[in-house]
């Protein structure tokens, strides 16, 4: 069954086909960043329009690309939540058009549950039960996932996302935007010596807060300006850094021990950090549970994910209803 998926919660918009939700048969992603840059940070207005200025030429394309006329595609999906309200609009409402022309069902996905099956559409082994951690621009959610459609939201974060996190403090560092790849790689060429805040509030909970890490970093380049001091920017990226992923991994860890999980998914753009996956991969090894997490092209925002998570969802749970709303604060553990 082949499924077109549509992706516009953010900045990037996206259209895909795969077959059977496992198997990309076009994958197209069109970046707004360059748009968004001199902003320091995605424009919801502004990214809401391109989004309409491209969406339907990227759907030609991917039928295209694929050498597919429009009656090979037998489901329409795309995100319906959470993130920005004007960009769901365009994806959302594009797909229920095609759905209706093309007369075949539509399918709501949620977006973070997206960035999970991001593993299932790379590693076609992968099967619950899991712990899965999602750790994007927009989000931070550890959930349990008994069986395939079944998730407890474990924990999330209270203030700013993981990438949010690292966007901040890459920009305060004076590296760019997005910054949590630049950041990536500054850090690799420092020492996280640094201790930026000693107190974990949340300790023993499953959720996260990384608002005060980050104002202990602003404060920390402005008091080194002040004082006409060098800023050691490699060593404040490495401690940076370093706290985030321990934090992530400690909470992480703990769920996969007490939900007595074999099985580990690391999802969504900070998936892609070097230490993060260094640290998950020897931690998992040590604990004997096998880590997925997807490929570079497939941690941040794209809509194949989309595509294959609404083919499962759909297999089970059947079409969504063509007056679906768009919901900017949809929660993983109310779908
Ligand atoms: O999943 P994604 O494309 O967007 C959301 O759904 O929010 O994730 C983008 C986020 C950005 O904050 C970006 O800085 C971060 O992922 N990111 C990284 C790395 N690569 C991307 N953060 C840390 N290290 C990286 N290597
Ligand atoms: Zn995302």
């Amino acid at each position: 069954m082949l499924c077109l998926g549509v992706e516009t919660s953010c900045d990037e918009t996206a259209v895909a086909l795969v077959e059977d939700g496992r198997t990309i048969r076009s994958n197209l992603i069109f970046s707004q960043i360059e748009k968004h840059q001199k902003f320091g940070g995605v424009v919801p207005e502004l990214a809401a329009r391109c989004h309409l200025e491209v969406i339907s030429q990227l759907v030609a394309e991917a039928l295209r690309e694929a050498q597919l006329s429009p009656s090979a595609v037998k489901l329409v999906a795309a995100t319906y939540g959470p993130g920005l309200i004007g960009g769901l609009l365009v994806g959302l409402s594009l797909a229920k058009a095609l759905s209706l022309a093309w007369n075949v069902p539509f399918i709501g996905v949620n977006h973070v549950e997206g960035h999970l099956y991001a593993n299932f559409l790379a590693h076609p082994e992968l099967e619950p039960p899991l712990v899965g951690l999602t750790v994007s621009g927009g989000h931070t959610q550890l959930i349990y996932m008994p069986e395939h459609g079944q998730y407890e939201l474990l924990g999330q974060t209270r203030d700013d996302a993981a990438g949010e996190a690292f966007d901040k403090v890459a920009r305060v560092l004076g590296l760019g935007y997005p910054g949590g790849p630049l950041l990536d790689r500054l850090a690799q060429t420092g020492q996280p010596k640094l201790t930026l805040v000693k107190h974990d509030a949340l300790a023993g909970t499953y959720d996260f807060s990384f608002s005060g890490l980050k104002t202990a970093v602003v404060n920390l380049v402005h008091n080194s300006n002040q004082k006409g001091e060098a800023l050691p920017a490699a060593d404040v990226a490495a401690s940076f850094q370093r706290h985030v992923v321990t934090v992530l991994a400690e909470r992480t860890f703990r769920a996969v021990t007490a939900k007595k999980v074999k099985t580990l998914s690391l999802s969504g753009g900070v998936a892609a950090n070097s230490e993060l996956r260094a640290r998950f991969a020897a931690e998992a090894k040590a604990r004997g549970v096998r880590l997925y997490y997807p490929p570079l092209a497939l941690c941040t925002d794209n809509a194949a994910m989309i595509a294959a998570c609404g083919y499962f969802r759909y297999r089970r749970n059947g079409s969504s209803p063509l007056d679906l709303p768009v919901n900017p604060r949809l929660r993983f553990d109310a779908m």
